[in-house]
């Protein structure tokens, strides 16, 4: 376990904290403690959903470039496993997730708000993949997850010249769903995943794998995902719960557990 990365629980939202300032360089020491918290996150039933926030000032100014600086090839073959943990284990963590993103989201902490379901975003932030002025390139899933959410051309613009988009354009380009004064960036954020607290939790997370999932493959793969996910959701108490709260005519939102 580490301090430079927490999961707070309040209210059913799970919020994983990156705590170390000023910037929030991600070393491997917090690569390690995302993975934990996702995966604390993941199975604690009293998280039904996760904000990702690096505080008030800044959500994270990529990886730690000194600590990378004296690296090796063969130091980053090993290593370069585990960039791609931490952003692996938020895409599939089985909730929904948001990004609260304050100041700079760039390179690895770009990548970080990438691999969240959704990103909020400052109305001062600034996000980018500047690896390219390293001389090195995204390494924790940016050239992938980024042309996927903005296009190949956007992507390219982006990861190859290494420019910061500003919030305003993060939101016109699609790589930011939102776009609020800083001091209610956390709020807005818990705010786009409260509905899903007692929410029909298997649901959710069927949704998520068959949409993220089908993403990946042909039509023909992502429809035969789809069917066997929807017909799992039939031996849930969840579905039961729902149709009998319709058929009864009930009112509000069914009572999920
Ligand atoms: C290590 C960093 C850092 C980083 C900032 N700092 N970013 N240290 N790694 N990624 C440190 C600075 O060295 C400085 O330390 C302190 O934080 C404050 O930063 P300043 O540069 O003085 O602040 P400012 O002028 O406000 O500029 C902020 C900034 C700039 C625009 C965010 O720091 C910056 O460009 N940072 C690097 C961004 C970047 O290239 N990210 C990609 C990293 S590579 P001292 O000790 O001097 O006070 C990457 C690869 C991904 O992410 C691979 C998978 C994870």
């Amino acid at each position: 376990m580490t301090d430079l990365v927490r999961l707070e629980v309040e209210g059913g939202i799970g919020t994983i904290r990156l705590d170390r300032p000023p910037m929030n360089a991600l070393n491997a020491e917090i690569q390690h403690g995302l993975v934990a918290a996702c995966r604390e996150a993941a199975e604690r039933r009293d998280v039904a959903a996760v904000v990702v926030y690096g505080g008030e000032k800044v959500f994270a100014a990529g990886a730690d470039i000194k600590e990378m600086e004296t690296m090796s090839y063969t130091d980053m073959v090993d290593h370069s496993a585990l960039l791609q943990d931490f952003t692996k284990a938020l895409a599939g963590l089985p909730k929904p997730t948001v990004a609260a993103v304050t100041g700079y989201a760039l390179g690895g902490g770009c990548e970080v708000a990438l691999a969240c379901d959704w990103r909020v975003a400052a109305d001062d932030a600034k996000l980018g993949q500047p690896e390219i002025t390293l001389g090195i390139i995204p390494g924790a899933g940016g050239t992938q997850r980024l042309a996927r959410l903005v296009g190949p051309a956007k992507a390219k613009d982006l990861v190859f010249s290494g420019r910061f988009v500003d919030a305003q354009e993060a939101l016109a380009i699609g790589l930011v769903d939102r776009v609020v004064p800083a001091a209610e960036v956390y709020a807005t954020a818990r705010g786009l995943v409260e509905r899903y607290v007692g929410g029909p939790a298997y649901a959710v997370r069927a949704a998520k794998e068959a949409i993220d999932r089908g993403l990946e493959v042909d039509l023909e793969t992502g429809l035969e995902i789809e069917r066997t996910l929807f017909a799992g959701l039939f031996a849930t108490r969840d579905r039961a719960t729902g149709m009998r709260h319709f058929v009864d005519k009930g009112k509000g939102p069914a009572p999920f557990e």
